[in-house]
């Protein structure tokens, strides 16, 4: 049996699980997403993440539904977030991209809704340059109707955070950035906490990508022997001990994974504590190297990186 998903305590007394199913996949076989919600949910994810612009709201929706009716778990046992995508920054045009979300999701509310990136494009890829403040009053009326109960950001930086700060009514309970063994990003973290503003890791298994050739065959958290020699230790996977590394710092993390093993690997990786020693070790394969670099939105206004 797994020991019970610790939650974190959001600034607006709200909790959230410490760990969250990722459901972003370049590729998926139809099915795939509602298949690995499924899984997570009855391997005992509370905790999902999504996006608008992952494609799979309904999927995702659809395994929400399904486990419900099983009986399994009710609505507010889960925490579900999802985010609004930047061709959608202009404040009048949030609430009817949260409310279609909703409606693909067949949920009455969210727990959590993100603005996805700072950046605002529109569909031809122009930029619209759209302050992100304005984005962060419709985020903010989403609240006030009831439609979320908290509202964050994901991929800002600390400019954008301090800004965000000075202006908002209710101030983001989140920013979702890359965390992971490969960019640790203490600065950041710190200045989240600083501000009593959670910081989320995505892509917390920092793979390297294809788009960093340059980094191929640093892939420490595939390869490292020090790396290898604490999951041995432990009796745990490479990725349960980056995982792990991350929920010692006081980071939530998103795993993704469409495989029914590691959905459940996952997850269980409350029942061991790494050393002083260790995280000192895990601290040492930072190269601050992004997977996701945000290439595509390098032109644009309010590029965060
Ligand atoms: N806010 C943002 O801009 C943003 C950006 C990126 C990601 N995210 C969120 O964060 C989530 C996670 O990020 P990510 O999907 O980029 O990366 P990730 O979760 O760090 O890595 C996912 C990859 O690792 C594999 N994997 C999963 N568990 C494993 C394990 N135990 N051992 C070995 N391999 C394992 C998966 O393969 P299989 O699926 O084949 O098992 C998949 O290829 C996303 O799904 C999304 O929800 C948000």
């Amino acid at each position: 049996m797994f020991k019970k998903v610790s939650k974190v305590k959001l600034n607006n007394g709200f909790e959230m699980p410490m760990i969250g199913l990722g459901t972003y996949a370049r590729k998926a076989e139809p099915g795939q997403y509602r298949q690995a919600v499924e899984w997570g949910i009855e391997l005992g994810y509370r905790h999902i993440d999504t996006a608008s612009c992952y494609k799979n709201e309904q999927e995702v929706g659809e395994a929400i539904e399904m486990k419900i009716k099983d009986g399994l778990v009710k609505r507010e046992d889960l925490f579900v977030t999802n985010k609004i995508w930047n061709d959608h920054h202009a404040e009048s045009e949030v609430i009817p991209a949260l409310k279609n979300s909703l409606k693909e999701m067949k949920l009455d509310y969210l727990d959590l809704f993100l603005i996805h990136w700072p950046v605002s494009i529109d569909a031809k890829g122009e930029d619209t340059a759209i302050d992100y403040i304005e984005t962060w009053k419709g985020m903010e009326k989403a609240v006030n109707l009831g439609l979320v109960k908290s509202i964050g950001v994901s991929n800002f930086n600390e400019e954008q955070l301090k800004r965000i700060l000075k202006h908002a009514n209710i101030k983001p309970v989140v920013n979702q950035f890359e965390i992971n063994p490969t960019i640790t990003q203490h600065k950041l973290v710190d200045l989240c906490k600083e501000m009593s503003i959670i910081p989320v890791a995505y892509t917390p298994l920092g793979l390297i990508s294809e788009a960093r050739p340059e980094f191929i065959g640093k892939d420490v958290i595939k390869t490292d022997p020090k790396l290898g020699a604490i999951a041995e230790k432990y009796g745990k996977s490479r990725a349960q001990i980056a995982l792990r590394y991350l929920t010692q710092r006081g980071i939530p993390v998103h795993p993704k994974s469409f495989t029914k093993s590691r959905i459940e690997e996952n997850l269980n990786i409350f029942d061991f504590e790494l050393n002083k020693e260790e995280m000192n070790i895990m601290e040492s394969f930072n190269l601050n190297h992004r997977c996701v670099p945000g290439r595509a939105f390098e032109k644009y206004t309010y590029y965060p990186f």
